[in-house]
């Protein structure tokens, strides 16, 4: 028994790196995956169908269910093929793990519009471009069902030289905010994970090259977050990011600090009271 008995998966990005062990260990778990790859380079050029094809292989040899597409999650065309390879291998989709990504870093001074574009495009639009008809299938089917999208640190916190993918992520949390509303009365929950794991993407940060490091942030570690929050066992988590990465999950919040509510002059503050106050405001 598997707490992913019955269910069907969809993971994109899922042929290396962190999506790849989202896919084993959700059909380890018990569920038939889509396993989708465009099967590109690192910064998203190329394509090909050698990297889904060998999870599947990989699926499949141990025992499970999985079937490949090779779709671009960045257009509306690519987002309903892989919600309907789903359907039509598996009859539903009760899980989508949005995990595709690529990288394209410049400061912000040398930042150049194509840069700026396609990591939106693959990250953020490319979250809307395949939950959407995911989404709408779960309403229409009337039996709930679980969303789970990738954000990251930098995004969230802030990283050196990634404007463009840092807004891409952090407008992925709040996709994931606002869609968890929306689905609320369908049962359909949103959460997002900002994973830390060494990868093709991350494997020439500074940090990364630490002895040890590979080991410590494997990508196989990430996977367990994803399984528990596309099965049942999670059925009441929604609109929550987690961190998660070598062995570590947690919760990380927006917080509003307590604040000073000027009660004077109708509210109405004045640059210099701000200044005043500024410690008391931040506190
Ligand atoms: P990766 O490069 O190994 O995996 C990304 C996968 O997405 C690749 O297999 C790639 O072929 C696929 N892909 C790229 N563009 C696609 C498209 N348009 N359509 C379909 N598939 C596409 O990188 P990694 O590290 O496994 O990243 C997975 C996710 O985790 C990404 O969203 C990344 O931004 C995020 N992330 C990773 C972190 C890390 O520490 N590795 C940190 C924070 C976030």
């Amino acid at each position: 028994m598997g707490v992913l008995d019955g269910k069907v998966v969809i993971v994109t990005g899922a042929g290396g790196g962190i999506g790849r062990e989202h896919a084993l260990a959700i059909a380890a778990a018990g569920a038939q995956v889509v396993v989708n790859d465009l099967g590109g380079s690192r910064d998203g050029s190329g394509d090909g169908t050698a990297m889904a094809d060998e999870v599947v292989k990989e699926i499949t040899e141990a025992g499970g269910e999985a079937v490949a597409n090779y779709d671009n999650v960045a257009s509306m065309e690519g987002g309903a093929a892989i919600a309907q390879t789903a359907i039509d291998r598996f009859g539903k989709i009760d899980a989508l793990v949005n995990n595709a990504g690529i990288l394209r870093d410049k400061t912000l001074s040398k930042m150049e519009e194509g840069l700026w574009d396609s990591v939106i495009a693959v990250h953020l639009k490319g979250t809307f471009c395949v939950t959407q008809p995911v989404f709408n299938h779960m309403k229409e089917r009337g039996q709930g069902g679980s969303i789970i999208n990738t954000s990251s640190t930098s995004g969230l916190e802030g990283n050196f030289g990634q404007t463009n993918y840092g807004a891409a992520k952090a407008g992925i949390a709040g996709f994931t905010r606002c869609l968890a509303l929306e689905g609320q009365r369908a049962g359909i929950r949103a959460n997002a994970i900002a994973p830390v794991a060494f990868t093709r993407m991350t494997e020439d940060l500074q940090f990364m090259g630490k002895e040890g490091m590979k080991d410590r942030l494997d990508p196989k570690l990430v996977a367990p977050l994803v399984v528990y929050l596309a099965s049942d066992l999670s059925k009441e988590i929604t609109k929550r990011v987690f961190y998660v990465g070598g062995g570590t999950i947690s919760e990380m919040r927006m917080v509003r600090t307590a604040g000073v509510t000027k009660k004077d002059n109708d509210g109405l503050w004045d640059p210099e009271e701000i200044a005043g106050s500024i410690d008391q405001i931040l506190a």
